[in-house]
């Protein structure tokens, strides 16, 4: 079954001369089929140089809206339209460009976990994997508002050593890891090296040996002298860890952090989509030109910073 699925999806990718993007926490079955499987930052970088006619994506909206920005003249597809951001959904476009209008000496940055609404009132954006990269050189006189991650923001203030101001926004599933689940998982396991995400809480961060990006810690870990990791973060970044590192222990947090969101997808939706006529196809992510124009800006600004 499953089998028949991924022939008809590569028959069909072959005759679009589709490209599929993944993000590293969707089903393995669909990471198993990626031309390109990644973090934000590179999938951002590959959006911006495929030229593919259809790029199937997945992942969740504001990555599809993000390779579409970055690729206008591609047809991006979003095999589940309801797949979102709970946290990019903190903050909305409307609210973003109230504040500056009231906040007009504000540098506003911006984390890709962002509507493009919302990246389109920013001065820049950033990943979890550069964000310290992009708010390092900004003159420590100027203000920061950091959006909408409040944990992300505060994780960088603290390892820059400066002010900023951050939008109540979170992810929920990395901000359910708690102090006391964090020792916990470390007790049942001693000498293990603790790897977080810097979506999670500075208090979580302070306990771990490395915060990272997904793409960050399947780096550490492919290159790492080191046996054994507990790995907190998304649970589907385990399929492509233990992929990578078949000799090495590796043990997701308890509770399993898992993303609904990221979840949502199936090999089905992706053959869905291809299935479905190309011309005005359904699963089709469609911006207005001239938000796709002002959102661009602060993507590329920090697409300078390699
Ligand atoms: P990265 O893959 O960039 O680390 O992002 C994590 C995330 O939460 C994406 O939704
Ligand atoms: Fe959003 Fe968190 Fe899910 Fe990433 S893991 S898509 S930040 S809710």
């Amino acid at each position: 079954m499953c089998e028949a699925i991924i022939n008809k999806i590569k028959q069909l990718k072959k005759e679009h001369n589709a490209v599929i993007l993944a993000h590293n926490y969707v089903a393995s079955e669909l990471q198993d089929i990626a031309d390109v499987l990644g973090d934000s930052l590179q999938l951002s970088i590959e959006a911006s140089k495929l030229g593919a006619p259809v790029i199937v994506f997945c992942g969740v909206s504001f990555m599809a809206e993000t390779a579409k920005i970055l690729s206008p003249n591609s047809k991006v597809l979003l095999p589940v339209k309801t797949a979102g951001c709970p946290m990019a959904d903190m903050a909305t476009g409307e609210a973003v460009a109230e504040f500056r209008r009231t906040h007009p000496d504000y540098v506003l940055v911006a984390y890709v976990n962002s509507t493009a609404a919302v990246k389109a009132e920013v001065d820049i954006c950033c990943t979890s994997a550069n964000a310290e990269k992009i708010v390092a050189p900004i003159p420590r006189d100027k203000k920061i508002m950091f959006l909408p991650d409040r944990n992300l923001g505060r994780n960088v203030a603290k390892a820059l050593n400066r002010e900023m101001e951050f939008w109540p926004g979170y992810c929920p599933i990395h901000n359910a890891i708690t102090v006391a689940d964090v020792e916990a998982i470390k007790q049942e396991n001693p000498g293990m090296e603790f790897l977080v995400h810097p979506e999670c809480t500075p208090e979580v961060v302070a306990l771990a040996d490395k915060a990272m990006s997904t793409g960050g810690m399947l780096k550490y870990i492919r290159e790492s002298d080191k046996q054994a990791f507990i790995v907190g973060t998304e649970c589907g970044i385990m399929h492509r860890l233990r992929i990578e590192n078949p000799t090495k222990t590796l043990i997701p947090f308890k509770p399993t952090p898992t993303c609904t969101d990221m979840k949502k997808l199936g090999l089905a939706d992706v053959l869905a989509c291809l299935e479905a006529p190309m011309e005005n196809n359904p699963y089709e992510v469609v911006l207005d030109e001239e938000l796709m124009d002002r959102a661009r800006k602060p993507i590329e600004r920090m697409l300078q910073f390699k």
